[in-house]
């Protein structure tokens, strides 16, 4: 596997491949790399010939105050871990590469509605910084299709929106969310959890289990049901930023008799924000 650091070297390397007529697949990350990230990495390996990932911690889409210093980078090992997993190609910029000019001043894609709502309604800026750098990465990598994990269910909407207005030739697939043997979904953000904190932390998967339990019974009640999730998250020790139950193609507030629904929470505990989701099973 081959690190470059610059767009010039990214491209040389794509073009020699697609000379050769080879698929490009790409996982775009923020590094300090898990098996959740691993398994886009493998995903990507079944449905495309060369497997092209990214490590680039994206200050734009930080907001003051956030985790962007704090963040986790372990180039080292992400680069081993990459590297055991099977991918072709380590793109790992400096932040001069990717922004050229100050963050202010740069080009921005928004997503409206569906980037305003729910995580982008606690952290502004942050969907647009999303989409900005994976537009941006788009661009650099050209890829034929692009793996994203469903842990971020809400990003990966966000993605499939730009990629559908701004016409890009791109096909976007999702992946399932990986967990801790006890049901936490896998995250960089966990190593900021105490012991005693990474001991509650599966209740946020419990809690998203009890509504989708209680949507496959026929409880249409949804706001009732996000009230009770708020609750029951609460009582555990999270501070809660929403519990939210909504249509799962686009994020919009379902009716009642809407099949396939998504529960969606965000919560914090300590100081570590934490997101989860499931899915109702299509009825
Ligand atoms: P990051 O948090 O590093 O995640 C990179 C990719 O891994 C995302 O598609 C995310 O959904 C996926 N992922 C994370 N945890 C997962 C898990 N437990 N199971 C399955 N997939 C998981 O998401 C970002 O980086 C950034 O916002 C990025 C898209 C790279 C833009 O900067």
């Amino acid at each position: 596997m081959k690190t470059v650091n610059t767009v010039e070297a990214l491209r040389e390397q794509i073009r020699a491949w697609r000379g050769t007529g080879a698929r490009i697949g790409f996982v775009p990350t923020m590094g300090n790399l898990h098996a959740g990230h691993l398994s886009l990495v493998e995903q990507a390996r079944r449905d495309a010939d060369r497997v092209v990932v990214s490590v680039f911690v994206n200050p734009m889409q930080f907001g003051p105050g956030e985790d962007y210093d704090s963040y986790p980078r372990t180039l080292d090992a992400d680069r081993a871990r990459l590297e055991a997993a099977g991918a072709d190609l380590l793109f790992a910029p400096p932040v001069e590469e990717v922004y050229p000019v100050p963050l202010a001043e740069m080009t921005r894609v928004e997503v409206p509605e569906v980037g305003s709502i729910l995580c982008g309604r606690f952290r502004p800026g942050f969907f647009a910084g999303v989409a900005t750098v994976v537009t941006k990465l788009f661009n650099m990598v050209q890829p034929d299709l692009a793996v994203f994990g469903e842990k971020d269910y809400q990003q990966l909407i966000v993605i499939r929106r730009l990629v559908r207005d701004l016409s890009l030739p791109i096909r976007i697939e999702g992946a399932a969310t990986l967990r801790e043997p006890d049901g936490l979904a896998m995250s960089s953000r966990n190593a900021y959890l105490t012991p005693a904190e990474r001991e509650v932390a599966p209740q946020l998967h419990h809690v998203l289990e009890g509504l989708i339990a209680a949507l496959g019974a026929g409880d249409r009640d949804f706001p009732a049901l996000e009230q009770q999730g708020m609750q029951q998250l609460e009582l555990a020790g999270f501070r809660p930023d929403y519990v939210s139950i909504r249509r799962a193609v686009d994020l919009s507030v379902p009716d009642r008799e809407e099949a396939e629904l998504v529960v969606l929470a965000a919560a914090w505990l300590g100081r570590a924000r934490l997101i989860d989701n499931l899915r109702t099973a299509p009825g």
